[in-house]
């Protein structure tokens, strides 16, 4: 029997919860030991559980994902086959901000898929109908914000360029206070981002040539703004210098940024420090 969708939160009574994860544009399927197949993360909700707490419980048991938004996608209505009885689900979308460890459990392993697996457990057929309308409704959120909405869901991405460790560290702390990783410019921006922090330093009176050529390189329909951020022993900010390669391709620098001292030679020692750290996340703070 065919399942009936609703909008999330019009049925009651949602027993059952399904996890559409998603970590770094791909899907993140469950490899289920027993039955020998990928599925997505769900199952029951336990007595005295919200249909949330069920979806946050069930996506760590079968992936270990926590990190993560929740996103409530849509109710469905399963009828049995008997055509009396009916089961109430909730599918969430969980956008993940990093993988954690897959706790023991009746799945395996995890994989990540651009789609639904061949070897799927249930009707593939159906699962990529699922997907289709998931994405779909993820797209629409991203519209609206776009168009400013109401909805603001922001996405970032975090870069850096370091000689010496002080702008990892920067990059880092900025980083995990937004949720996502803050990788070195080797690795391209291929997501879509409100706004790419950026984090690089003065190094002879100028920025290093392979932070130009990552800035030449973005890409203007995936990143929304850059954010520039990092430290330098003597001269004050690197903007002007990034803002002339992001002028060319055609993004825009954010207006604020964030600057402090870099120890370089034994001159501010130690810096950033503890307290450059704790700016550099109140800074991120703002964009959230
Ligand atoms: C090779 C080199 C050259 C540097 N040249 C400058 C400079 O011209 N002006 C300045 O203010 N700081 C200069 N610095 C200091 C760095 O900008 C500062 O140490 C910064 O925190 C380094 O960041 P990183 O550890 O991420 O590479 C230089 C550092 C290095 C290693």
């Amino acid at each position: 029997m065919e399942k009936t969708i609703f909008p999330p939160g019009k049925l009651d009574n949602i027993e059952f919860v399904v996890i559409f994860a998603k970590y770094r544009d791909k899907w993140v399927y469950s490899w289920h030991k027993r039955r020998q197949s990928f599925e997505h993360p769900g199952g029951h909700v336990e007595a005295g559980e919200t249909a949330l707490q069920a979806a946050k419980r069930e996506l760590f048991e079968e992936s270990g994902i926590t990190d993560c938004e929740m996103i409530p996608l849509w109710d469905y209505e399963q009828p049995w086959d008997d055509g009396i009885r009916k089961n109430n689900g909730r599918v969430y979308a969980a956008i993940a901000h990093s993988l954690g460890e897959l706790p023991e459990s009746e799945m395996g392993r995890i994989e990540l898929f651009d789609t639904v697996p061949d070897n799927y457990t249930y009707d593939r057929e159906e699962a990529l109908r699922d997907l289709v309308r998931a994405q779909a409704i993820l797209d629409a959120r991203m519209t609206v914000k776009h168009f400013g909405g109401e909805e603001k869901v922001m996405t970032y991405a975090v870069r850096y360029y370091t000689k010496t460790g002080n702008t990892k560290r920067l990059a880092e702390a900025i980083a995990k206070e937004l949720g996502v990783e803050a990788l070195p410019i080797s690795e391209p921006v291929n997501e879509a981002v409100d706004y790419l922090f950026l984090g690089n330093s003065y190094y002879a009176f100028t920025i290093d040539p392979e932070v130009k050529t990552f800035v030449a390189s973005l890409d203007k329909s995936k990143v929304g703004k850059i954010v520039n951020f990092g430290s330098a022993a003597m001269l004050n900010s690197t903007y002007k210098k990034v803002k002339k390669v992001a002028d060319k391709v055609g993004i825009a620098m954010d207006e604020k940024e964030f600057h402090c001292r870099g120890e370089f030679k034994g001159i501010h020692k130690g810096r950033p420090n503890e307290e450059d750290i704790a700016a550099a996340v109140e800074f991120a703070k703002q964009y959230k």
